[in-house]
């Protein structure tokens, strides 16, 4: 899909922000627990499922690898697993949209079949590196061909023996630590997992809540092949990443006070709790308790002035997705915000810190990129035309930024927030933007 001609005009709030809202389900949550359900024996059921682009990809990624999924109502799949070795050879070409987290994983599956299979995405997934997974799955036995410079499509060959690997990730990322672990369920031996930082531990955490025996703590992971996974119930938090929107917009916004229900608060995902903190932000977590083993809060945010900050760099992982809307956030704030330590967000859905930046440049903000990230002098947003080149964050970034900016932003390019967060726009209007 692209993000197509869909353009958004977002204007200054009338009013403050205000109301209850619960966000859609956790992307990353939803793509472990479609995979899982799969894969186990007996039947699983997903209530919060995300019915995003690319989680409903994935899903149609297993429908068409023979396993049967229901749909009895909206955010809830009863998923038949078919045991480990149960998927069958798809008919066609697996097209994973504009999803990185269900090519990635995908892979390392794929990898464990005895079939052979094509991954597809669309124009800007063609484009995101891939050899990060191809070398250390070819490491174990794999054998997967790419296009020039590791991108996709990939031809993953199947009828392939792995062994386990001892592998330390170059880069923090928990798509490839969880690609590998994932091959790690087919293969002879151990495979064990190093991070430079740790990383989100979704799939160490569902793996061993589907049965399988693994050994994890923060930024190592250690399993063995020739196991089962067990059919088991998941309940998916509101999305951190989805939440984290309206909790920098009723920042910004004077007078706001939110409540962001359900929302996912797995440490390894808030980090821009913190750097907001440290902005001078008021947000409270109320209510913190566990869903489905993951731990959740209410989070309440009433506006307060934001000040720069420098972003610590261990923070950074922690808050990967977030860069998008700090931009917004370090731009209405008053003073300096230094980031670096992301080059990461050069190779998302978008290069993030170009997007950002050439956005902000036309609503007249003083921003230098860096190579790993970016100064911003905050201060006032001017109103513009910017483009969100089909990145959802970015242009969901850009709809916060109109509330508080001189005149109205328009922003090319949105129809991709579907993706990771259909009913953005309804749910935006309803608790005080004016954007559409
Ligand atoms: C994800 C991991 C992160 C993140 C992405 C989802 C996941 O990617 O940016 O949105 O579900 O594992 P990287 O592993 O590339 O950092």
């Amino acid at each position: 899909m692209s993000g197509g001609g869909e353009i958004w005009t977002s204007r200054r709030a009338a009013a403050a922000l205000a109301g209850e809202i619960r966000v859609p389900g956790d992307k990353s949550i939803s793509h472990r627990a479609v995979m899982f359900a799969a894969l186990a024996d007996g039947v699983s059921r997903i209530s919060g499922f995300l019915e995003g682009e690319d989680t409903r990809a994935t899903a149609r990624a297993f429908a068409a690898m023979g396993v049967r999924i229901e749909q009895p109502s909206a955010s809830l799949r009863i998923v038949h697993g078919v045991g480990l070795h149960g998927l069958s050879a798809p008919a066609a070409a697996i097209d994973c949209g504009n999803a990185g987290t269900g090519m990635r994983l995908l892979t390392g599956i794929l990898a464990g079949q005895a079939f052979d299979s094509t991954l597809i995405g669309d124009e800007s997934l063609s484009r995101r590196p891939m050899r990060r997974v191809i070398e250390p799955l070819t490491r174990m036995g794999a054998r997967i061909d790419s296009q020039d410079g590791g991108l996709p499509p990939l031809r993953v060959h199947g009828g392939r023996r792995l062994n386990g690997i001892d592998y330390a990730l170059p880069v923090a990322s928990a798509q490839v630590k969880s690609a590998l672990l994932l091959a790690g369920l087919y293969a002879d031996g151990e495979t064990a997992i190093s991070e430079p930082h740790p990383t989100r531990d979704y799939t160490e955490r569902m793996l061993a809540a589907f049965g399988w025996p693994i050994a994890f703590a923060a930024g190592t992971a250690r399993l063995s092949g020739g196991h089962a996974l067990r059919a088991t119930d998941v309940v998916v938090p509101a999305d951190f990443s989805s939440a984290a929107f309206f909790l920098v917009a009723a920042c910004l916004v004077p007078g706001s006070d939110l409540l962001l229900r359900e929302v996912g608060i797995n440490p390894r995902r808030t980090g821009l709790l913190d750097a907001l903190v440290l902005m001078g932000a008021d947000i409270t977590r109320e209510n913190p308790r566990e869903l489905g083993g993951e731990a959740v809060a209410d989070l309440r945010v009433r506006h307060a002035p934001l000040h720069g900050i420098d972003v610590p760099e261990a923070l950074v992982p922690d808050m990967i997705d977030e860069f998008p809307i700090l931009f917004v956030a370090a731009a209405a704030a008053s003073g300096r915000t230094r980031i670096s330590g992301a080059a990461e967000l050069r190779v998302k859905e978008s290069d993030r810190i170009a997007v950002m930046a050439r956005g902000l440049r036309a609503l007249s903000v003083r921003i230098d990129e860096t190579p790993d990230g970016a100064v911003i002098e905050g201060g006032r947003l001017g109103g513009g035309e910017v483009d969100s080149a089909g990145d959802h964050r970015c242009a969901m970034s850009f709809a916060v930024a109109g509330l508080i900016a001189g005149g109205e932003i328009r922003i090319a390019d949105c129809a991709n927030v579907a993706t990771s967060f259909p009913g953005f726009l309804a749910l935006a209007n309803d608790c005080g933007f004016d954007v559409g």
